[in-house]
């Protein structure tokens, strides 16, 4: 596998990594699986292979931004978080969702909101099935995640990073995002 990627897809700069061919579908050398996939169209099969789901989603004014760079208009903001809250509500594994303090309304009750730091921005990782120690980044939460769980799943994944620890532990991911230049970009910086 080649080195991977420390890029961060995000909405609050300009900056997007260009890929060198948009593809919709790559799998690494050891596995793992990445594709381009809406999730207000559902959870598809693929991650019926993970023992956790893990995912940083668009705050309501980068959704926009993203919804532009996909090409796609898609549903509103509104449909979007519904569509997450109904993935975690029929959850068969823990799920984390990362994501801004204003959806705690929308977001299924949880047993821990934990706030924190995401590529240096405050965040709340709204916790179901797993209830962690606090962590103040996502870097160090999701080192501690990828040593307790086995396969793990982000269903907005763009560039692939909060998938890293398991990547680099030898350990299987699933990731997809609406976006083919992300699924691009995996394709040359992590799946070799
Ligand atoms: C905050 S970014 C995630 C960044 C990611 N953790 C990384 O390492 O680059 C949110 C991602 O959600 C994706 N996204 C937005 N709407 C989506 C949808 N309806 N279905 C799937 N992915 C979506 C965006 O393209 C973006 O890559």
């Amino acid at each position: 596998m080649s080195h991977p990627t420390p890029h961060y897809h995000t909405a609050l700069s300009g900056v997007v990594v260009a890929s060198s061919s948009r593809v919709s579908r790559c799998v690494s050398s050891n596995g793992s699986i990445f594709f381009v996939h809406d999730i207000t169209d559902g959870l598809p099969q693929e991650y019926s292979l993970c023992d956790l789901l893990y995912t940083e989603i668009p705050w309501r004014h980068g959704y926009e931004v993203f919804a532009k760079r996909s090409g796609h208009s898609g549903v509103g903001y509104r449909a979007f978080l519904n569509a997450v809250a109904s993935i975690i509500v029929t959850r068969c594994v823990p799920v984390i969702v990362v994501g801004g303090s204003g959806i705690r309304s929308i977001m299924p009750p949880t047993g821990a909101a934990m706030h924190i730091n995401l590529n240096g921005s405050p965040a709340v990782a709204y916790c179901y099935g797993v209830t962690p120690p606090t962590h103040h980044t996502t870097t160090d939460l999701l080192v501690w995640l990828s040593e307790r769980f086995t396969c793990c799943g982000d269903f907005c994944c763009g560039y692939g990073r909060a998938l890293l620890p398991w990547l680099r532990s030898g350990k299987t991911v699933v990731g997809s995002d609406n976006n083919a230049n992300c699924i691009g970009v995996i394709k040359d910086t992590l799946c070799g």
